[in-house]
C-alpha cells in the first residue's frame, strides 16, 4: 500500500470515528428543557379519585368492572366484550385502522391505559366522564348494542356480579323501571376498573428522576438517539405544546392537519360533533347522575361552549406505551411512529385552521432527526408489557 492511500485511509478513519464520536455525545440539555423535562413526571402518579362517580376507587366496584369489561354476555347477542376491541396484549387497542363492529366505525381505538387521567373521553370529548364514556358501547348498536334491561337481567342473574353490585350499590332493583340507574351503576362501576389502568415506568422515567436528581452515571444510561429526540420534542419540534404533563397531552383538543374527511363518506367534525353532542346528553355532569354535590366537577362542562375553531380538532393523544397502539391518528390513517413524526415534519399548512393559533409548522427535520424522535417515542413503553394479560391491572 502506497503512504498517501495509507495516509487517506487513517484519515477516514479518524473523520468516522469522529463523527462517532459527536453522535455519541451526552446530549446538553438548557434550563428550560430541564424544566419541561421534568413535568413528565415523577411517573406513576396516583389517580385522584373522580367526585361524579362515588364508587370511584371502590373495591367491589372495581372487581365488578374488571369483570364486566372482559364479559361478552354485556352484549346483546352475547358475541362481544369491551375486551374485544381494547385488547389487553395490544396496549387495550385492536391494531385496526378504525374499530370493528356489526359495522366499521369510522374511528380509531383508542388505547384506555391511564384513562382515568383524562378530562374529556372519545376523540372529540363527547362524554365528560368516564362513566358516561362506558355506558357508550354498551348501548351502541354498532359496538355492544344491549341496552338498560339487558344489563340489569345480567346482573341479576349472575351470582358473582350481583354479590359485588350489591356491596357496591345496593342489591340489584327487581323493578324494570330502575333498570336505568343499575345501567349508570354500571358505567360507574367499569370507571372505577379502568381507573386502574395506569401504565409501568419506562426507561423515559428514569431518565426524568435522574435528570431531577442531578445523577449523570443514571442519565447516561438511556439511549442518546432518545435524548436527541427528547431535546426535539420539548425544544423546537414543539411537540410539549400539546403534549404535556406526565401522560403526554394536555387533555384537550387541537388541529394537526389531519385530513377530516370519514373513510365512509362524509365529514368527521371532530370536537365541534362532540360538544354538541356533550351539550344534548343527558347523562352529562349537568344531568341527574352527577354524583358531585359540590357542582365542582361540572364545572368544566358548564364552561364549554361551540366555537368554529373546534372544527376538525380532535383529543390530544396521551403518549405512554404509544409504540404498542399503531396505527394511530382518530382516523388510524398513519401507520407507523415514523410515519406520524414525518406528519409533523411535512406538514401540510394549508390543512390547518386559519383562526387558530399557529402552533405546528413543518419542522423539516433530517432523517438522523426523524430517527430520534421515533427513538424518544419508542422510550415511553413501559417494562415488560407482555407480562401484563391478566384480567386486572392494579395500581403500582
Ligand atoms: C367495536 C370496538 C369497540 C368496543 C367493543 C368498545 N370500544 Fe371503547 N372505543 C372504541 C372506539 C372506536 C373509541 C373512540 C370513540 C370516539 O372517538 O368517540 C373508543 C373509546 C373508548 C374510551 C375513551 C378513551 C379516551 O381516551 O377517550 C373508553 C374509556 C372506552 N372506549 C371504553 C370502552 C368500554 C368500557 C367498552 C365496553 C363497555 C368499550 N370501550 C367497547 C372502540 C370500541
Ligand atoms: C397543537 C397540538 C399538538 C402538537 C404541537 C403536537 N401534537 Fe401530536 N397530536 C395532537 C393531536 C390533536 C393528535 C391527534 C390528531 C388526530 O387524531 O387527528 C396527536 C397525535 C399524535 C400521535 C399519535 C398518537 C395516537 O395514539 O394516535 C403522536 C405519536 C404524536 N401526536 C406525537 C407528536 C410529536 C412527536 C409532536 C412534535 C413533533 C407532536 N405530536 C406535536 C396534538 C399535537
Amino acid at each position: 500500500m502506497r503512504p498517501g492511500v495509507a495516509g487517506l485511509l487513517l484519515a477516514c478513519l479518524l473523520a468516522a470515528s469522529v463523527t462517532i464520536a459527536r453522535a455519541q455525545a451526552p446530549v446538553a440539555f438548557t434550563e428550560p428543557e430541564v424544566r419541561r423535562i421534568l413535568h413528565y413526571g415523577p411517573w406513576p402518579q396516583p389517580v385522584l379519585r373522580d367526585p361524579s362517580n362515588r364508587v370511584s376507587g371502590n373495591a367491589d366496584a372495581i372487581a365488578l368492572g374488571g369483570r364486566l369489561f372482559y364479559d361478552r354476555r354485556l352484549s346483546g347477542d352475547g358475541a362481544m366484550s369491551c375486551a374485544a376491541c381494547h385488547l389487553p396484549d395490544r396496549g387495550f387497542t385492536d391494531g385496526r385502522d378504525r374499530a370493528y363492529g356489526r359495522a366499521a366505525l369510522d374511528r380509531n381505538t383508542p388505547s384506555v391505559w391511564n384513562v382515568g387521567f383524562a378530562r374529556w373521553f372519545g376523540w372529540d370529548g363527547a362524554a365528560d366522564s368516564l362513566w358516561r364514556q362506558s355506558m357508550k358501547p354498551i348501548l351502541n348498536p354498532i359496538e355492544l348494542a344491549a341496552d338498560a334491561n339487558h344489563v340489569a337481567a345480567l346482573l341479576r342473574s349472575d351470582q358473582e356480579l350481583s354479590a359485588h353490585y350489591a356491596k357496591a350499590f345496593g342489591a340489584v332493583p327487581d323493578a324494570t323501571s330502575a333498570d336505568e340507574t343499575t345501567l349508570v351503576n354500571t358505567g360507574k362501576a367499569i370507571a372505577a376498573y379502568l381507573e386502574t389502568l395506569v401504565s409501568r415506568r419506562t426507561s423515559f422515567d428514569d431518565f426524568r428522576d435522574a435528570l431531577a436528581n442531578d445523577d449523570r452515571a443514571a442519565a447516561a444510561r438511556y439511549p442518546v438517539a432518545a435524548q436527541r429526540g427528547l431535546k426535539i420534542f420539548v425544544g423546537k419540534g414543539n411537540c410539549v405544546f400539546c403534549h404535556f404533563g406526565p401522560t403526554f397531552t394536555n387533555g384537550e383538543f387541537a388541529d394537526v392537519g389531519m385530513p377530516y374527511f370519514a373513510a365512509k363518506g362524509g365529514v368527521d367534525a371532530g370536537r365541534h360533533g362532540g360538544i354538541k353532542e356533550l351539550l344534548a346528553d343527558r347523562f352529562n355532569l349537568l344531568g341527574p347522575y352527577n354524583d358531585d354535590a359540590s357542582g365542582a366537577a361540572a364545572s368544566k362542562t358548564r364552561h364549554v361552549a361551540l366555537q368554529h375553531r373546534n372544527f376538525g380538532e380532535f383529543k390530544v393523544p396521551g403518549l405512554r406505551n404509544v409504540a404498542l397502539t399503531a396505527p394511530y391518528m382518530h382516523n388510524g390513517s398513519l401507520a407507523t411512529l415514523r410515519d406520524v413524526v414525518l406528519h409533523y415534519s411535512e406538514l401540510d399548512e394549508e390543512r390547518l385552521h386559519a383562526d387558530g393559533v399557529r402552533i405546528l409548522r413543518p419542522l423539516h427535520l433530517a432523517p438522523q432527526e426523524v430517527d430520534d424522535l421515533v427513538a424518544f417515542l419508542e422510550s415511553l413503553t413501559e417494562r415488560s408489557p407482555t407480562a401484563q394479560t391478566g384480567k386486572s391491572h392494579p395500581p403500582q
